[in-house]
């Protein structure tokens, strides 16, 4: 297991994507409310940056074409996709953000 630090807490917009790049994996970062959350950033219907999409009520909205997914689960949850995106653990400590990989960063 890896975790790796992304991002500082205090540099996350309230529902606003940041893209990063954490174990050669991009990454889609979201805060919503006291939580943050790291989701794959390829949509899994057309790879759009679901980082620059909006989230907000535990979903994130692909930009290009609209379809939405669950932040916690990665689930497809409306078309166009019907895929699920994957979905890494993330926690806030002393102000930073890490992601925790379950394999060894590359
Ligand atoms: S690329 Fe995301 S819904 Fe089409």
């Amino acid at each position: 297991m890896t975790r790796v630090r992304v991002a500082r807490w205090d540099a996350l917009a309230e529902g606003v994507g940041r893209p990063v790049v954490a174990a050669g994996r991009r990454l889609a970062l979201f805060r919503v409310g006291d939580e943050v959350f790291a989701l794959g950033d390829r949509c899994s219907h057309a790879e759009a940056s679901l980082a620059e999409g909006e989230a907000a009520a535990g979903t994130v909205e692909c930009p290009r074409h609209g379809a939405t997914f669950d932040l916690h689960t990665g689930a497809a949850l409306t078309f166009p996709a019907t895929r699920a995106v994957p979905v890494y653990p993330a926690e806030v400590v002393d102000g930073e953000v890490f992601v925790v990989f379950r394999e060894e960063a590359s």
